[in-house]
C-alpha cells in the first residue's frame, strides 16, 4: 500500500479501497459516489456553437465497467457511523431501506440524459431535493467525467453537521474533499486512478489555500 499524501487535514490514498478500507479507523461519515456501472468513464470532447470547449476528452480507463459488489458495499458502509451514497438506485440490492434519500434535480426534464441523481443515506430525515442546474458544473471546469458540483457536496455535508471526519473511498477528482475543506472538516480520500488522484490532491490543496486566504 502506498504511503498516503497528507495535505493539512486531508489524508489521501492512491490505491484500491478494498485494500485500504480495512486499515482505517471508523470515521464519522462516509460520503461517496461509487461507479454506477454505466461504462461512461470515457468521454469525447464536445464544443459549444461559439467554438469554445463544452466537455474535455477523457480517455476510457475502465473504472465504470461494474458497480462495487455486495462485499465491498458492506465494507464501505461499515467504514463510517453515517453514510451518504450517490447513485443509491444502482446499488439497491446492497443498501438497507431508508426514508432519507437526497435528490439532485438538474433543472431540466425530458432530455435523453437523466433529470437528476439520487443519493441513499442512512439518515432519518425527510427526502430532500437540491435544485442545481446541470450546467452549474461548467463554472468549475470539470476534470473528471462524472465530477459532482462542489455546491452539491457542501449541501450533502449540511446533513451531517457533527461529522468531523469524512471519508470518500471513491474520491475521483476529490469533490467531497474540496467540500470538506470548505467547511473545515477533516477528510480521508481513496482513489485508484493516478490521473484522478493527482487532480484530487491539487484541488484539495487549492481549497485549503483559499480557506487560509479568506481566514
Ligand atoms: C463516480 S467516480 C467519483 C467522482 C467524484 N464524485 C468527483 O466529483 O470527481 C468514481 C471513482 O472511483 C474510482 N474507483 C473505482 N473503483 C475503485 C476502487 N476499488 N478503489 C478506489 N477507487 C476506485 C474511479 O477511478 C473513479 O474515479
Amino acid at each position: 500500500m502506498n504511503t498516503p499524501v497528507i495535505i493539512g487535514n486531508a489524508t489521501l490514498y492512491l490505491g484500491d479501497c478494498r485494500e485500504i478500507l480495512p486499515t482505517l479507523p471508523k470515521v464519522d461519515a462516509v460520503i461517496t459516489d461509487p461507479p454506477y456501472g454505466l461504462g461512461i468513464d470515457g468521454q469525447k470532447e464536445s464544443m459549444r456553437r461559439d467554438g469554445s470547449q463544452l466537455r474535455k476528452h477523457h480517455e476510457k480507463l475502465g473504472w465504470d465497467g461494474a458497480i462495487p459488489d455486495g462485499e465491498l458495499m458492506q465494507a464501505v458502509l461499515a467504514a463510517g457511523t453515517q453514510q451518504i451514497v450517490w447513485g443509491g438506485n444502482y446499488f439497491s440490492d446492497d443498501l438497507p431501506s431508508s426514508r432519507g434519500w437526497l435528490v439532485w434535480f438538474k433543472g431540466q426534464t425530458g432530455l435523453t440524459m437523466s433529470d437528476g441523481e439520487l443519493a441513499w443515506t442512512s439518515l432519518s430525515i425527510p427526502l430532500r431535493v437540491k435544485n442545481l442546474h446541470r450546467t452549474h458544473l461548467w463554472q468549475e471546469s470539470p476534470e473528471h467525467p462524472t465530477q459532482k458540483p462542489t455546491e452539491l457536496m457542501i449541501w450533502c455535508l449540511s446533513f451531517v453537521p457533527d461529522a468531523q471526519t469524512i471519508l470518500d473511498p471513491f474520491m475521483g477528482s476529490g469533490t467531497t474533499g474540496v467540500a470538506a475543506m470548505n467547511l473545515q472538516r477533516s477528510f480521508i480520500g481513496i482513489e485508484r486512478e493516478p490521473k484522478y488522484f493527482d487532480i484530487a490532491c491539487r484541488r484539495i490543496d487549492d481549497a485549503q489555500r483559499q480557506g487560509r486566504l479568506i481566514a
